[in-house]
């Protein structure tokens, strides 16, 4: 059976960690499902580990449609939630918003939407939950605001920041969301959220005190090469075991070694 939203947040009830990795094509969420990862997450860092991008702005509805919906033939077990893309949700557009929420869901074939902000996206978030559509929030570094930031910087640095983010994560709670991911902030700033929300808090880059923890599984496997986040444990070498297993078949080409 499926993994459901009430699972997920089941999950911190039970102190049970939450594992959530990313997934953009049908092989690996196939994989990454037979192992038991309870939430996937269709990610728009697709733009980066998929299509090359240096952020994720360039990714639209449709591209997220497309991947979103090779995840869900592939998952069968987990729960799946997609990525609203840059500019496809806003408090001064309701109507736009739900319509492209939709699509994702229906489309996709998610059973859940992620979306980025705070205070300012309650609105949005209240539509969509009051419209049947389950919403995970992200705070932190969120990079769809990456100009706004000025890079890729740790967040909740500052007391009005802390105070803020917290301030955050008790508006997206109270508007509905059933889980936040917490991005690239202090590891106490995430513990203090952690504590004072009921729902789960699932942290990248924010230390071992979140409900649970999410990677880009391109980053954990050693699959993209650009760049190597801090926060990602390497737990295989992928790109080299494929350089080789190419390096290899060539030269059984060469060598007209190759079985039929
Ligand atoms: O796009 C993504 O993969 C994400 C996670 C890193 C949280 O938002």
């Amino acid at each position: 059976m499926r993994t459901t939203i009430r699972d997920i947040m089941k999950m911190k009830q039970d102190g049970l960690p939450i594992p959530v990795l990313t997934a953009y094509d049908y092989t690996s969420a196939k994989i990454l499902d037979s192992a038991g990862i309870p939430a996937l997450l269709v990610g728009d860092s697709l733009g980066m580990v998929v299509h090359g991008f240096s952020s994720t702005l360039p990714v639209t509805l449709d591209m997220m449609i497309l991947h979103c919906a090779a995840v869900a033939r592939g998952a069968s077990q987990a729960l799946i939630t997609i990525d609203m893309p840059f500019a496809t949700y806003s408090p001064n557009d309701l109507p736009g918003s739900l319509r492209n929420a939709a699509r994702a869901m229906t489309e996709g074939g998610a059973q859940s939407v992620k979306i980025e902000g705070g205070s300012r996206m309650v609105p949005v978030v209240q539509e969509f939950v009051g419209a049947g559509i389950p919403v995970m929030g992200h705070l932190g570094l969120t990079p769809q605001s990456v100009h706004q930031f000025g890079g890729h910087r740790v967040q909740g640095k500052s007391v009005e920041a802390q105070e803020q983010m917290l301030a955050d994560a008790l508006a997206l709670e109270a508007a509905g969301a059933f889980a936040i991911v917490l991005e690239l902030i202090p590891s106490d700033l995430a513990q203090r959220i952690s504590q004072a929300i009921k729902i789960p808090t699932i942290g990248i880059g924010a230390g071992p005190h979140c409900d649970g923890q999410v990677q880009v599984f391109h980053d954990l496997f050693g699959l993209y090469e650009d760049f190597v986040p801090k926060h990602a444990k390497r737990y295989a070498t992928l790109a080299e075991t494929m350089r080789a297993a190419a390096k290899q078949f060539a030269s059984d080409v060469k060598a007209k070694t190759l079985m039929p």
